[in-house]
């Protein structure tokens, strides 16, 4: 049984920075690192805003980080109680990750007895735009309190400041701050009403950035003081009246009263736990794993809005610009796939709404088609830059590739939209632009074809695969395969034509020449070169992978020169050898597995996996699922909790020299639930019947979860020895 909690005792400096991404709460629109009230920007605190970004100089443009409302700390007979600054007698975080709840209780000794605060807070899951939280302080000896509240604009940013002014108002008794962003003027409202009966005056400092309540109070011996605080955030993009919304929020907020606003957030918190909740017997610490993933998955679902996406880190900060990868298509979909269709649809309508922006970076590399951004901002500005790694031996920026070059990315877009119609049987999405998206994908990669004079098929040259260590090989088999992939999709949807909408097919019809299109990747599908097994059964990555040095990890590893030197690019320690970065040619088999004998799966795992680093988080999932599907659980098993456990721990690199990389990984969490659904239970469809063929590690006795397919609701019950799927009616 599991409770639901992940708790931390003690105060630890070093772990402020982790610790904001373990105890993260958000609602899609917004997300809150798990920090403590008192901080200020040196311990990143971040209400991380989603969709909305800011550029400052020549430096990397990043999401917005909303002043911070939460703002709150104590002074007791003039002298401030806050950490890091004075060590506590007691510390206790606890984040409720049932219903998205961070709470901290912090004790001091003081010279008249011990003071204490608890907190909790929450980012309402029922109105987006809504955080709340309570704020008891107690002291053993008499004195004078002062609880100091409000909002700090002072914000954390890794790139900014992002505010070129903000504007401190107060109005009805309700504190306003209003941040102007730099690039494009975006506005940032934050509205703040604390509840409470003492006296108070309102202070401005530092510039009018951080506007705050002083709230005077003689406090009494072994007396609680509460204060009650709602905190609303909108921008100028959501609305035109987001500055008036902002205010009715909190004024509504304050009317419903605490209670209220809480059982509204954790009754939208159990509707999602109903359909989403894995349960696994006979091994607790997947389980915990398992649904904590499940958690930050919620978390970061844009549910508020039916075109975004979620960007690699999450909602936990500004780490990756963030930017959407293809971590959203190819690790996160399917969970919103089988528990949540419409998110599903919102993150690929992002895509369609951004292929505007994906024809322009085709175009300027000269290229038809769609080349979608590698790390993808609004409108689909790719936000990857020329140089994204600094050397730690010279300190200069490396050139780096993997924005021209990670071309497979746009295959990724087309596997998620066809991933989607064929799991959910919905059409719609091609007629709403999916369709044309497809087209355009593929016209790209026809347009990158290469064919040698006396050759008579195509190849692919100059690309970087998943394994970003090799940068620009030839015939990577994860890039060609997906893009063969592509001209299949291409050729289905112009198949479909006359199942689309009849405006649509007539536009398309319109606009491309389809049978002409239809003609060209039905022989680019076929011609197009895909790396088969060799004589050993081994799959080459790229061209000329089989002739790099062949060197264990544990060797290279002593190479090393510096802890945190990158390993691929010119010079990197892992370029000339066959030691890769992450899943690439089994995250190609463990999607085409069907094409393969099992002998090939098996070999080309045993191959890879004593040669891969996972040095990013989204690379044993792949392993831990083409493990089930050659039927070896066991092995799967150690992959897939590292994946499910990536959060938990938190001993993901947290440092670039010293740009902070920290943050959620969204995908390895994806990954986690598509390895406990798609593996180990074996759910999947087949001619639109729901199935299942588990391979349960032998230490899970039981095993549970629901899925929607194709508008209805099932219950899968699994055991050693029985399989159940049992329709319960429309989703
Ligand atoms: C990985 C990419 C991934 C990105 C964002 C990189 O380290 O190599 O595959 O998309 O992180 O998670």
């Amino acid at each position: 049984m599991m409770n639901w909690k992940l708790e931390e005792e003690g105060y630890d400096v070093d772990k402020i920075a982790t610790n904001g991404n373990k105890f993260l709460v958000g609602n899609g629109y917004l997300g809150i690192r798990g920090t403590l009230q008192e901080y200020g920007r040196e311990e990143f605190p971040a209400i991380n805003l989603a969709g909305i970004y800011d550029r400052v100089g020549d430096a990397w443009r990043e999401p917005l980080n909303a002043p911070n409302g939460l703002y709150t700390y104590i002074e007791l007979n003039g002298t401030e109680y806050r950490l890091p600054q004075i060590s506590p007698t007691n510390h206790h975080v606890a984040l409720d990750y049932r219903h998205g709840i961070f709470h901290r209780e912090t004790t001091w000794e003081t010279p008249v007895g011990k003071v204490t605060v608890k907190a909790e807070r929450f980012a309402s899951l029922k109105d987006k735009h809504l955080i709340a939280m309570k704020y008891i302080v107690s002291s053993e000896g008499e004195g004078v309190l002062r609880l100091v509240t409000g909002i700090d604009g002072d914000v954390w940013d890794i790139n900014g400041p992002h505010y070129d002014y903000i504007l401190p108002q107060v109005e009805q008794g309700i504190l306003k701050e209003i941040g102007v962003t730099h690039e494009s003027g975006d506005q940032v409202c934050v509205c703040e009403a604390a509840v409470e009966d003492f006296p108070m005056e309102i202070k401005i400092s530092d510039e009018g950035r951080k506007l705050l309540r002083v709230i005077t109070i003689q406090a009494k011996a072994g007396i609680s003081y509460t204060i009650y605080k709602y905190i609303s955030v909108y921008t100028s993009k959501d609305r035109a009246d987001f500055k008036e919304l902002a205010l009715e929020l909190v004024q509504k907020a304050q009317t419903e009263g605490y209670a209220t606003v809480k059982r509204l957030h954790t009754e939208e918190w159990e509707k999602k736990w109903k359909v989403s909740e894995v349960v696994i017997e006979g091994d607790d610490a997947a389980l915990e794993g398992l649904n904590y993933s499940i958690y930050h998955l919620h978390c970061i679902a844009p549910r508020h809005t039916s075109y975004l996406s979620i960007a690699a880190r999450g909602l936990s900060g500004q780490t990756y610009k963030g930017a959407v990868f293809w971590d959203t298509e190819m690790f996160m979909l399917d969970f919103f796939l089988h528990t949540e269709p419409t998110v599903a649809k919102t993150l690929l309508k992002y895509r369609v709404d951004t292929l505007e922006g994906a024809r322009k970076k085709a175009r300027s590399y000269g290229f038809d088609g769609a080349f979608y951004a590698w790390e993808s901002q609004e409108g689909g500005f790719d936000a990857c830059s020329d140089y994204n790694v600094t050397d730690v031996f010279t300190g200069r920026p490396m050139r780096t590739y993997f924005k021209d070059k990670q071309i497979h990315i746009s295959s990724a877009v087309v596997y998620g939209i066809m991933r989607y119609v064929d799991y959910t049987g919905d059409c719609v999405i091609l007629s709403e632009g999916g369709a044309k998206v497809i087209l355009e994908c593929a016209a790209f990669y026809y347009d990158l074809l290469v064919k040698k004079v006396h050759a008579d098929h195509y190849e692919l040259h100059d690309v970087i695969g998943p394994d970003e260590y090799h940068e620009r090989v030839n015939n990577n088999a994860y890039t060609n395969r997906m893009a063969k992939y592509t001209f299949d999709s291409a050729i289905r949807v112009i198949g479909l034509i006359d199942k689309l909408d009849q405006a649509t097919a007539e536009k398309l019809k319109d606009q491309y020449d389809l049978s002409r299109l239809y003609s060209r990747y039905s022989d680019a599908a076929a011609k197009l070169y895909i790396p088969q097994p060799d004589e050993k059964g081994i799959i080459e990555q790229f061209d000329g992978y089989r002739n790099l040095e062949d060197v264990s990890l544990q060797e290279l590893r002593g190479r090393l020169l510096h802890e945190k030197e990158y390993w691929g690019g010119a010079y990197g320690i892992a370029t000339h050898t066959k030691i890769i970065k992450q899943a690439d040619v089994v995250t190609m088999l463990n999607l085409f597995s069907s094409d393969y004998r099992k002998e090939i799966l098996l070999n080309n795992w045993e191959y890879y996996e004593k040669r891969t680093e996972h040095g990013s988080s989204l690379s044993a999932c792949m392993y831990a699922m083409l493990a089930c599907k050659c039927g070896m659980p066991e092995r799967a098993y150690s992959l897939f909790l590292k994946s499910a456990t990536e959060d938990i721990r938190g001993e993901g690199k947290q440092w670039a020299g010293l740009v902070y990389i920290g943050g959620t990984h969204p995908a390895a969490s994806g990954g986690a639930y598509m390895t406990a659904v798609e593996g180990f239970a074996g759910i999947h469809h087949e001619k639109g019947v729901l199935t299942a063929d588990p391979k349960l590690p032998a230490h899970w006795t039981h095993f549970t979860c629901k899925v929607i397919y194709r508008g209805d609701l099932y219950h899968v019950n699994i055991t050693q020895d029985k399989t159940e799927i049992t329709k319960l009616g429309r989703a």
